[in-house]
């Protein structure tokens, strides 16, 4: 009983404890918890959601430090509508229909941290709004249907660090728009309609750290597109659809350590405007229809550490491609068109732990023995690569091999020329002559020709190296003679051949063209041909000549004409008509006998 007397007892002192305390507590606030909010006293939060509010309610507790008013119906925010709660740090009003905010609206509410109004109708914001919020940090105006940024909307945010302006119909942000943003530090712009990139905006974000823009319709970065903005670290570009081509100086005065531009339309990775990036360790240009990585021109990157190019039209990656990246971790490369990526690629290997690999027309042979050794470590993401054309390991993941069954995996063929005769030609001088070299091997190997000088032969010019691995020596002069290579080679080695070229110089007696004795000689400027010869007569020389033989027949021409001109003006009774007659030429009665006739035509030609 004793017992059971205490609990009671304790349990009434409770009871008047805990009435106290709520007596306590009111009378501190001296307001009730308004209707269709709840309060949480002890949080000193309201929560007021989903109470069909069509104004801001009134006599709030002063003490309210969180104020949840999101999903309600209300339409407009009055001045000083906050005006006694000195103490509130978090303010929602999104999801509501707010069209218009009134200037001052939240004037002394002096400790706001947070403010969110997404999701609402606004479609302006006057100057002077967000005056008297000091202390605000993140501001949320994402999903209205704002136009335009006015000059000083953001004048008095002195402490804002981060602005969620994402899914507005922004057309234009004026100059002075960020002007006391002093404190950004990120600044997002996602789904507007800007036409061009805010340059002198963004001027006023001396302390911006991350700029996200997101479907944009622009086609070119341009030029100092992001001028004065020295702290920025990260630059997020994604689904500007039209954007083919970055401008040469378009990221120039950044200094990123990220660089994202996805969902874009290049065609090419933008190395010379990213050249200056010395400091970017993160680069994502996945989905872009980029078709190579091209050797030796990322190595300015030093600190590049990953690069993803996921989703892209990727069909090679170049040995050397990576070349001066001593910290790279990471390439991702998935879903692309490659057939293979040779270690070669990269400046070391050793420093790799993440390969995206997987969705690629693999073909698996010697050039990626790297990876087996290395893919128990590398991170493949769940996805390691698979062959899709060796039989043997058709569709198989890398993971699956076993050591016994990799020395006949992944191999790779020797290259070998197959047509090792004849190695000596002979060619007439001024004739053409192709000279074949087929090979084998596995991958197929790529054949070059070197020159008896040693340089290797380019696909253009008159001796060139054609396409289908043969060389072509156009109008063979004497002087091309010598000891031309085939080198034919793949990832296992390479296979030569040597060709020795003999063009046969013309015997002096030739006489293929027929020449012109004692008249002019030009000096000539092709090789092979000697000066004191007499020259070939060429096309040029006959049309000067019959271009001559015709102006002096024109001049007699009309001289003659002339002449007669006058002539006829002073004997003024000539007939000023002459009849000519002609009689067509008989046809040779041998013709079947019907052109067997004789007609007399006349013309009549009138004198002037
Ligand atoms: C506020 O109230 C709404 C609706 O009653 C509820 O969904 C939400 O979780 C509440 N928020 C907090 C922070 O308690
Ligand atoms: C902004 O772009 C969207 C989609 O292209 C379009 O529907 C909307 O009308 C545009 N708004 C303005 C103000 O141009
Ligand atoms: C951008 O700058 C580069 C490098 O100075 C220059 O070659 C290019 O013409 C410029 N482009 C435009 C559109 O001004
Ligand atoms: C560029 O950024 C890096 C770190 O991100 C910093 O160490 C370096 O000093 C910056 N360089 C300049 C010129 O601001
Ligand atoms: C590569 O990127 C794709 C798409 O973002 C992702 O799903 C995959 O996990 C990544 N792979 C690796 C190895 O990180
Ligand atoms: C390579 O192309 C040239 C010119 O098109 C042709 O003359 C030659 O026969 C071809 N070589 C081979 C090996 O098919
Ligand atoms: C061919 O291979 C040898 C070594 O096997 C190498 O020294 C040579 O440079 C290679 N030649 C070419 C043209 O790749």
């Amino acid at each position: 009983m004793f017992e059971g007397i205490g609990v009671h007892q304790w349990l009434c002192c409770g009871a008047i404890y805990l009435l106290a305390a709520r007596v306590a507590l009111s009378s501190e606030t001296r307001r009730p918890c308004p209707q269709s909010c709840r309060c949480n006293a002890a949080l000193q939060e309201l929560n007021c959601s989903n109470g069909q509010l069509t104004t801001v309610p009134d006599n709030l507790p002063q003490n309210t430090k969180l104020l949840n008013l999101t999903h309600n119906k209300i339409r407009t925010l009055v001045q000083q509508q906050f005006q006694r709660l000195p103490q509130l740090l978090d303010l929602d009003l999104s999801d509501n229909i707010m069209s218009i905010i009134e200037v001052e609206a939240f004037l002394g509410l002096e400790s706001l941290i947070t403010l969110r109004l997404a999701r609402n109708h606004l479609k302006i914001i006057p100057v002077g709004v967000f005056s008297g919020l000091p202390k605000l940090k993140l501001l949320d105006i994402s999903s209205n249907e704002i136009l335009v940024f006015l000059d000083f909307t953001f004048r008095d945010l002195t402490s804002l660090q981060f602005i969620k302006a994402a899914d507005n119909d922004l057309v234009f942000i004026s100059h002075q728009a960020f002007t006391g943003l002093i404190s950004l530090q990120e600044l997002r712009l996602d789904g507007c309609n800007l036409t061009a990139v805010p340059t002198e905006a963004l001027t006023q974000l001396s302390g911006l750290r991350s700029l996200y823009f997101h479907q944009l319709g622009i086609g070119t970065l341009q030029n100092y597109s992001f001028r004065r903005l020295e702290r920025l670290k990260e630059l997020v570009i994604t689904r500007w659809r039209w954007l083919e081509t970055l401008s040469g100086n378009s990221l120039f005065g950044l200094n990123l350590t990220s660089l994202t531009i996805k969902h874009c339309n290049l065609k090419a990775v933008p190395y010379i405007p990213l050249h200056h990036l010395v400091y970017l360790v993160y680069l994502d240009l996945s989905f872009n229809p980029i078709t190579d990585i091209d050797g030796n021109l990322f190595g300015d990157l030093l600190r590049l550490q990953e690069l993803h190019l996921v989703g892209g039209s990727l069909a090679r990656i170049e040995i050397g491609a990576f070349k001066g990246l001593a910290h790279f971790k990471l390439l991702n490369v998935s879903r692309n068109l490659l057939t293979t990526l040779e270690v070669g690629a990269f400046h070391s290997v050793n420093t790799l732990k993440t390969l995206g690999l997987d969705n690629n027309p693999l073909t698996c042979d010697c050039r990626l023995l790297w990876v087996v050794p290395r893919r128990l470590y590398l991170d493949f993401g769940g996805n390691p690569p698979t062959c899709t054309t060796s039989v043997q390991s058709q569709e198989r993941y890398f993971l699956d091999f076993t050591e016994s069954e990799l020395p006949g995996l992944l191999t790779c063929r020797h290259p070998r020329i197959l047509n090792r005769k004849p190695r000596e030609v002979k060619v007439d001088q001024g004739h053409t002559v192709v000279v074949y070299c087929i090979a084998e091997g596995d991958p197929l190997p790529s054949l070059t020709w070197i020159s008896p000088q040693l340089k290797p032969l380019s696909p253009f010019g008159r001796i060139r190296a054609l396409s289908n691995g043969s060389l072509e020596v156009r109008y063979a002069q004497a002087q091309d003679s010598g000891a031309y290579l085939c080198v034919a080679s793949n990832a296992a080695g390479n296979d030569s051949l040597p060709i020795s070229l003999h063009v046969r110089a013309f015997p002096s007696s030739a006489k293929k063209h027929f020449r012109l004795k004692g008249w002019f000689s030009f000096p000539s400027a092709s090789p092979g041909v000697n000066e004191n010869q007499s020259v070939p007569f060429d096309v040029k020389t006959l049309l000067i000549a019959a271009t001559i033989g015709f102006l002096s027949f024109f001049s007699s021409v009309s001289v003659c004409f002339i002449f007669m001109f006058f002539w006829s003006k002073s004997k003024g009774q000539l007939k000023h008509t002459a009849t000519i007659a002609y009689v067509p030429r008989r046809t040779a009665p041998s013709n079947g006998g019907k052109g067997n006739y004789m007609e007399t035509s006349r013309f009549t030609m009138k004198l002037i």
